[in-house]
């Protein structure tokens, strides 16, 4: 029997690549329903790059600066990941807003993790944003991307403690841990079909929907 064809991801990044790494080493699982098979990053200098290339995944580095316009950095972007046959565009610490077009060309098909129980905290220095707050609980969310920034339909969340005393660094890698673990779950979920977004909406099959631990963590 031939086993169903993976799930074709591209995953971008601009930075160390953490999370990238956690969705490569979770991929390597013969059962796992996603292939990454390109990593491209907006900073030829981010750290995941050589990472990536380490693991044996093909990466491109296209730099934004060398693009006169956000359409046209998103534009090649778009034949890297139209080249590569790309199913599914994941998201991973690309600190960069795509144009409206480039969006809604993967709706449906682009995820992004990011660090704050979404709606609060969107945009950056999220953990700075939590400390002013006071909230007691913060984490992560992993999101389908829409054209308005992090306010795409919510597949999965982790909430962390805040303890008195917690700085922003301190936050970020209690965060980074969940992160590690709740994006590959997400990921296998949505190349697996089992989580759909429709009509705008966030669906879980039936075999998810009673059992969704994975995509929640208190
Ligand atoms: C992660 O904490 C991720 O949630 C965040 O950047 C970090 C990247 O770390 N993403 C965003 O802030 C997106 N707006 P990593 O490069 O080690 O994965």
């Amino acid at each position: 029997m031939t086993s169903p064809r993976k799930c074709r991801v591209a995953i971008l990044i601009s930075g160390r690549g953490s999370n990238m790494a956690s969705l490569i080493a979770a991929a390597r699982a013969p059962d796992y329903p996603a292939e990454i098979v390109l990593v491209a990053s907006n900073r030829p200098e981010a750290g995941g790059l050589a990472a990536a290339a380490q693991a044996g995944i093909a990466t491109r580095a296209l730099d934004h600066k060398a693009h006169a316009s956000r359409a046209a950095f998103d534009a090649a972007l778009q034949l890297e990941l139209v080249a590569a046959g790309i199913d599914l565009v994941v998201l991973a610490g690309f600190m960069r807003i795509f144009s409206d077009g480039f969006v809604e060309a993967w709706a449906g098909r682009m995820i992004n993790i990011h660090p704050s129980l979404l709606p609060l905290f969107k945009g950056v220095h999220t953990h700075d944003q939590a400390l002013a707050a006071g909230v007691r609980l913060h984490g992560c969310t992993v999101h389908y991307v829409v054209p308005e920034l992090d306010a795409g339909p919510i597949i999965a969340q982790a909430a962390v403690p805040v303890h008195p005393g917690d700085d922003a660094d301190a936050l970020a890698a209690r965060i980074l841990v969940q992160e590690h673990r709740l994006y590959p779950a997400a990921l296998a979920l949505v190349a697996g079909g089992q989580v759909r977004l429709e009509e705008g909406r966030v669906t879980f099959s039936a075999d998810v929907a009673g059992g969704a631990g994975a995509l929640l963590s208190l």
